[in-house]
């Protein structure tokens, strides 16, 4: 038997949770958020399953070939832009979308010429303090974009601080801002996020930027994404290993951090940090056994961790093991 670890990723699950980016905010273009290779999920199968986005949001160059390698036809747009001038003609090339966020990048664009100008999102830093340009600098950035060769259309787009709060007065604050500075220019806007689209309907404008709730998990603090109508889209599952006998007192793991209370049946998963399972866990973590919960107890190690048995009296070796999803 091969080392049982592995990832599921649950492709109708994830054209569920596109489906309720589309109830929720109807009016708006959705731009997937799939940058980190599709927040660990596979970027390439995650864009290919997502036929009906309108575009796809990634972290840098190299994701965008990679979409583009795997025929994915839809607007590209590079969240944090070119880092540098270099890129610009690749850029052109693949035909994608970059965010100007610093003045360094309108600097690259000075220096360049391409065979085709690309589309820019403009982002203006509305109080995430993040990316983007003082909202006081906006006019003087869409006039000199406005002049280089190098630019074709114009967006405009912020990024929200605390939307994952539903009554965070802050997201309201930054949508007054940045209204402010988009009113009246008669580009196309985009601000929300997944905690955006599912808490404050007025941020969902011509565009929405969903990532975590994609993949069928809540943005907020008090919920988890089945109550938002969400499924989850990657399973970690595995096996167990072994099942021991363990005495009262007696220590399970590195650091000994965790002691038996009692005479006591632990089981070893195959699954541990370098499967992605956060090592920091705390015992208590549910691990689903046989379909039932179970504790995980002492500190994941790198590839095994381990779980307390005790309501599962008759588990052995080879029966599954759940860490995280369906
Ligand atoms: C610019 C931008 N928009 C949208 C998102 C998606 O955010 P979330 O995963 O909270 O939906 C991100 C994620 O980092 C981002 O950087």
């Amino acid at each position: 038997m091969s080392r049982p670890a592995e990832v599921v990723v649950n492709l109708s699950a994830l054209r569920h949770n596109f489906s309720r980016i589309r109830t929720l905010a109807p009016d708006s273009q959705i731009m997937a958020i799939v940058k980190a290779d599709a927040y660990g999920h596979g970027i390439a199968r995650i864009a290919q399953a997502l036929e009906q986005a309108d575009a796809f949001g990634v972290a840098c160059l190299e994701e965008a070939r990679e979409l583009r390698q795997a025929n994915i036809k839809q607007r590209i747009n590079l969240l944090e832009g070119p880092y540098a001038r270099e890129e610009l003609s690749e850029i052109s090339d693949l035909g994608l979308d970059i965010v100007v966020h610093d003045i360094s990048q309108l600097e690259m664009l000075d220096q360049t010429q391409l065979n085709k100008p690309v589309d820019v999102w403009l982002k203006i830093d509305t109080g995430m303090h993040r990316l983007g340009f003082l909202p006081e600098l906006v006019n003087e950035v869409v006039r000199r974009l406005q002049q280089s060769k190098c630019v074709k259309d114009i967006r405009l787009m912020t990024h929200l601080a605390c939307a994952n709060e539903r009554e965070n007065p802050m997201a309201f604050e930054q949508i007054k801002c940045f209204s402010q500075f988009s009113e009246g220019k008669n580009f196309e806007v985009s601000i929300a996020n997944s905690a955006g689209i599912m808490a404050f309907p007025d941020t969902h404008v011509d565009w929405v930027r969903p990532g975590i709730m994609l993949y069928g998990v809540s943005p907020f603090n008090d919920s988890h994404g089945p109550q938002e109508g969400l499924k989850p889209v990657m399973t970690l599952r595995s096996k167990l290993i072994t099942v021991k006998q363990l005495k009262a007192g007696e220590s399970v793991g590195y650091g000994a951090t965790w002691r038996c209370p009692e005479d006591m049946p632990v089981g070893v998963v195959a699954a541990g940090y370098g499967d992605g399972y956060p090592r920091h866990a705390k015992s208590g973590t549910p691990v689903i056994v046989n379909g039932e919960r179970v504790d995980l107890i002492g500190r994941a190690s790198m590839d095994m961790l381990t779980v307390d048995l005790r309501n599962q009296p008759q588990a052995k070796a080879g029966d599954p093991v759940i860490l995280w999803g369906e």
